[in-house]
């Protein structure tokens, strides 16, 4: 996949969408915010759709410029987008290294193995993934490190699709980094400031349409940088408040 492109549909009454169509490239990361139900995860999944004009929006949504054919929806979709939603945990009874070693093998790939998935997964988690481990029973932060490493590291899948990362227990700015440097197109939906200005573009939702697409400004790269020093701090107060550390 070289870019993704979004056309416009309409709004929950019906009324045109006006913007210009959206082209998105591997590699980049674009936020999605809006109001509840201002219909951020319908535009997402539009996309993990591929819609084609079917979808309540009407929107389209184009393969490096050209519609998939509708019998070819299922099998794209599936190769083409990754999709973390919120509170996803894994249900299979195996260990870590079992499904790693399953997955790597249906994949094809020979040369990665399980001890580099989870040791990147535990780069974006504070609480180490052990090969032995029960996947079943990783906690909502491990699930969602050891997910995103094997995205990144494991999965052919260009596109990646987030809804709602905050409260998951890992690092998200870690987390993000790591699938952009894997050549992820990465949608985000989020609430919070520092995440949203991670991304140079952001789509803003309201009424069922996408009724902006901004581009972060200069003034924001500074809100940014002061978020982000802010966020570090926080990480590092965290690291030390669980290592039973006094925090001054
Ligand atoms: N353009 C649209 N036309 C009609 N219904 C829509 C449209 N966009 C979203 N919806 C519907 O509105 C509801 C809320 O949208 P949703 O995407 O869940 O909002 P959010 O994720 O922002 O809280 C959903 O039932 C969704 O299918
Ligand atoms: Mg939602």
């Amino acid at each position: 996949m070289k870019h993704l492109t979004i056309l416009p549909g309409h709004d929950k009454d019906q009324r045109p969408e006006h913007f210009e169509p959206i082209c998105l490239e591997p590699g980049s990361l674009c936020a999605i915010a809006g109001n509840t139900g201002s219909g951020k995860s319908r535009l997402i999944k539009d996309i993990e759709q591929l819609a084609a004009g079917d979808s309540v929006t009407g929107r389209r949504v184009l393969l490096d410029g050209e519609a998939v054919p509708p019998a070819d929806h299922l099998v794209t979709s599936g190769n083409l987008v990754a999709h973390l939603s919120q509170n996803m945990r894994f249900v299979l009874d195996l260990t870590v290294r079992d499904f790693l070693t399953l997955h790597c093998r249906c994949r094809d790939r020979k040369t990665l193995s399980p001890q580099t998935i989870i040791d990147t997964a535990n780069t974006i988690t504070p609480e180490p993934v052990r090969l032995e481990e029960s996947l079943n029973l990783l906690s909502g932060g491990q699930s969602r490190a050891l997910m995103i490493a094997d995205i990144a590291l494991a999965c052919d899948s260009p596109i990646v699709l987030i809804d709602e990362i905050e409260n998951a227990g890992i690092d998200k700015k870690k987390a993000l980094h790591l699938l952009t440097g894997t050549r992820k197109l990465v949608l985000i939906v989020t609430h919070d400031p520092h995440t949203a200005l991670m991304a140079p573009k952001r789509i803003i939702m309201q009424n069922g349409a996408i009724r902006a697409v901004l581009t972060r400004t200069a003034g924001e790269d500074r809100i940014f940088s002061d978020l982000d020093r802010i966020y570090e701090e926080q990480t590092a107060l965290q690291a030390r408040l669980r290592k039973g550390e006094f925090l001054s």
